[in-house]
């Protein structure tokens, strides 16, 4: 059995993400919570004639609590969207607090589930959770995730003008570091299959990685940003997290961790002096059971990209530790 909780459903990303999650054969049953409109969303849903047993609930009478009960996989899309000239940290304000006050609840109602934080600035988002977790002595950093699928599918899909490959999602390309702009490191040099970026095409490839976000935001142009892309990026990543959990093996999924809690970690927070980092992590029962480090594999122009990166994961990950301690008043 498999319980899986959307928090933040009736949002742009909540809406089709709880779609593919209700017709997933993989649920067994699907929770939706959100400060509004979650009777709509579950209503709809529930007439699909889908596997997946379906509730939803809004804060009143401890539906958060509700939602959560029982949860093994929360997925968290909850929060405000960028509109055009802001950046992700810009989010900061309003979501941490939204986030923090999830992972509260998670904390309470089902410590032992994965957690997978899609609400931005992820960058600091993880951290966030991590420290609630910590705070309520549930800690286990194995079962906490930050979503970076999207950056991934983004380079799957960028570099198709370049291979011409049929099908964009076979071309395996990881992904590392956080997720805003330039903390975003593709590394086409480690694709798989080989692919040649010719170098007169490589800087723009890997702007249009770092900054694809933008693209969107500024194409809705003011009504939000990825959505769609995004809940096709969350839902492939959880299927991975729960089909792991039920133990098929060799899943492997670049995603934001904390570096110190799982295997393999440490060396790399060492190595890039960056608590919290996106790399290609193996998936299994017990959620992220080791951290690839690939670190000495990467090209001369992909080192030079992990500098900027790592500079700016500090500031935004002692933000997020930081809101913790020290919240603002209110
Ligand atoms: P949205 O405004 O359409 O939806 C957000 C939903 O969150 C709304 O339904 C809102 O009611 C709900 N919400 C707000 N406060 C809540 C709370 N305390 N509890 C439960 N629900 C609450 O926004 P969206 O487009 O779905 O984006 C959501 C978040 O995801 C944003 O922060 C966005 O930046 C982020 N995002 C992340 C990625 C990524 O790659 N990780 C990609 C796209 C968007
Ligand atoms: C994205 O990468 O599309 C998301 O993080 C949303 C954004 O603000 O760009």
């Amino acid at each position: 059995m498999v319980k899986a909780v959307v928090l933040g459903a009736s949002g742009g990303i909540g809406q089709p993400l709880s779609l593919l999650l209700k017709a997933s054969p993989l649920i067994d049953e699907l929770s939706l919570y959100d400060v509004v409109n979650t009777p709509g969303v579950t209503a709809d849903l529930s007439h699909i004639s889908s596997v997946a047993k379906i509730t939803g609930y809004l804060p009143a009478d401890d539906g958060l609590k509700k939602a959560l009960t029982g949860a093994d996989v929360v997925v968290i899309p909850a929060g405000i969207p960028r509109k055009p000239g802001m950046t992700r940290d810009d989010l900061f304000k309003i979501n941490a607090g939204i986030v923090r006050d999830l992972v509260k609840g998670i904390a309470e109602s089902c410590p032992k589930a994965f957690i997978l934080v899609i609400s931005n600035p992820v960058n600091s988002t993880v951290p966030i959770a991590a420290e609630v977790l910590k705070q309520a002595n549930v800690y286990d950093p194995k079962r906490l995730f930050g979503v970076t699928t999207l950056d991934v599918v983004r380079a799957e899909t960028f570099v198709q003008d370049i291979t011409g490959e049929k099908e964009p999602s076979k071309t395996v390309i990881p992904v590392i570091g956080g997720h805003s702009g330039e903390t975003i490191v593709p590394l086409f040099s480690l694709a798989k299959p080989a692919v040649n970026v010719p170098a007169d095409k490589y800087p723009a490839l890997i702007k249009r990685v770092q900054f694809g976000g933008d693209e969107v935001v500024e194409a809705k142009g003011g009504a939000g940003s990825a959505t769609l892309s995004m809940a096709y990026a969350g839902f492939r990543f959880a299927e991975q997290v729960i089909k792991a959990s039920k133990g098929e093996k060799g899943i492997v999924e670049p995603t934001f961790i904390d570096l110190n809690g799982v295997s393999g970690g440490d060396a790399i927070a060492k190595e890039t002096g960056v608590d919290f980092f996106s790399v290609p992590v193996e998936l299994g029962p017990s959620g992220a059971e080791k951290a690839n480090n690939i670190l000495g594999s990467l090209s001369e122009d992909e080192k030079k990209l992990l500098e900027p990166a790592k500079t700016g994961l500090k500031g935004n990950i002692a933000k997020g530790i930081d809101f913790v301690h020290n919240p603002p008043p209110k």
